[in-house]
């Protein structure tokens, strides 16, 4: 009788702010599968099962070594029944059946594409779907009217879903910091988002807006935008104003997965120039009214880039679809993308108040994941209350400062910088 050869196992921390995980996977068969599950569970608004799956990619993102067999996720946590199914499969069978038939999927497939659509979410993907619209082309043949986030993200959707180099979040970063130190000298920009975090490429590039004195932050957002506007720089924009003090239940308790700042979701057309810094194109080209391009914008005020507000449009059906296919009346489509001399490029800006910064920053460096588990952990763990405004300790009145002193201490568990 053979002794069974030994089988190497892992220990891991239950949350995922506990775990050091670096870029390197040993596992990506595994977590690519999962994530992809947990991808079409977000998709089918069933938000439950999508962050078990992301929780268990996770925990196989963090292993040292690649899992050759079940044994070794003995222990492990976060790896519920129908994550452990997806594994064995593809450990003991080579593939799992419910990852290649998800993906090879129609629904799924069309469901990536439409929600590929900025301003389009699950929902509205779904709706469009359950009338047979699976294809961009089908959406611009269909009339279906959009709103000017979904007109901005058709008709700029190569670029969008084309990732963003750290070069190019450079370029993005130079001109928001000469935004900014135009029209507030003093106020300090910080990147966030995945490029914070080293990430090589990112689906847009995010902004945290400060002032070292309090206050003088406020109003600075549109004064900003005004000049990216002025410059030609912006080819979508909604903001939404800061709603911390004036909220109902605020700024007692925020709730925990969602921030109340000033924000603005944004679409900058970046121009070869910025990309390569003050180097010139080498064909030259150069439109002298750049502005001239860009959408009108904040003309409408009643204009709608939320995925739970109905989109209106007043616009006939006709005019809808040429606006649709683009206000170079569909000559820009036929040029090659690549002698197009700029890219659009999404780009998050979010001002903060200097007290309430160090919130700020850590929750806007992400991942999504790491955010959510942070919280979890201050909840269940140590009994506070964690958002991007404040912590709070549940069992007191009003300490959010000095625990927060607590908090960056406890933090030497979690993987996390904070300035
Ligand atoms: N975030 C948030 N509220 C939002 C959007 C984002 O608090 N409405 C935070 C989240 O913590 C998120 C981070 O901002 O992790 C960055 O969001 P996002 O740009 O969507 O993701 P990244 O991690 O930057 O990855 P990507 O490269 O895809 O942009
Ligand atoms: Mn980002
Ligand atoms: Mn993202
Ligand atoms: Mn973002």
């Amino acid at each position: 009788q053979q002794v069974e050869a030994e089988v190497v196992t892992f220990s891991v921390p239950s949350y995922a702010c506990q775990r050091r995980t670096t870029l390197e996977n040993h596992n990506t068969v595994l977590t690519d599968a999962l994530s992809l599950l947990a991808e079409n569970a977000e998709l089918s608004d069933e938000d439950g099962r999508g962050v078990a799956f992301r929780r268990a990619a996770a925990v196989l993102r963090s292993l040292p070594e690649p899992v050759t067999d079940m044994k070794q996720l003995r222990g492990l946590p976060c790896l519920g029944d129908h994550s452990l199914r997806v594994i064995k499969d593809i450990l003991e069978d080579g593939a799992s059946r419910e990852f290649e038939s998800t993906k090879q999927s129609e629904r799924f497939k069309a469901l990536k594409v439409l929600t590929g659509i900025f301003g389009v979410g699950s929902r509205t993907a779904d709706r469009w779907i359950r009338e047979g619209i699976h294809t961009l082309q089908q959406l611009r043949d269909s009339g279906q009217s959009l709103n000017r986030a979904q007109q901005a993200g058709l008709e700029h959707y190569d670029d969008l879903n084309r990732p963003l180099t750290a070069a190019e979040a450079e370029a993005v970063g130079e001109i928001v910091e000469r935004a900014v130190v135009s029209v507030l000298p003093g106020a300090q920009i910080t990147l966030t988002g995945g490029f914070r975090r080293g990430k090589l490429t990112g689906h847009d590039v995010d902004f945290l807006i400060t002032h070292p004195d309090e206050g003088r932050e406020e109003g600075l957002m549109s004064k900003v935008v005004s000049w990216l506007e002025s410059q030609g720089f912006l080819l979508y924009q909604k903001t939404t104003r800061n709603s911390y003090l004036e909220s109902k239940d605020g700024p007692a308790r925020p709730p925990a997965n969602m921030d109340r700042f000033e924000r603005c979701f944004s679409i900058f057309k970046l121009t070869m120039e910025e990309r390569r810094g003050t180097e010139q194109p080498e064909n030259g080209e150069r439109n002298p009214n750049p502005a001239e391009d860009t959408l009108s914008v904040g003309a409408r005020s009643g204009s709608q880039t939320d995925e739970n507000t109905p989109p209106q449009s007043q616009v006939p059906a006709d005019e809808r679809r040429h606006r649709v296919s683009g206000e170079d009346g569909g000559q820009e489509e036929a040029k090659p993308a690549a002698h197009k001399p700029w890219r659009a490029v999404r780009v998050d800006l979010v001002v903060s108040p200097i007290s309430q910064f160090a919130f700020a920053l850590l929750g806007w460096t992400g991942s999504k994941l790491f955010e959510r588990e942070l919280r979890r952990w201050a909840g269940h763990e140590k009994a506070m209350s964690l958002s991007s405004h404040a912590l709070y300790d549940n069992t007191q009145v009003n300490t959010s400062q000095s625990v927060f002193r607590h908090f960056i201490a406890a933090l030497s568990f979690c993987s996390v910088k904070i300035l």
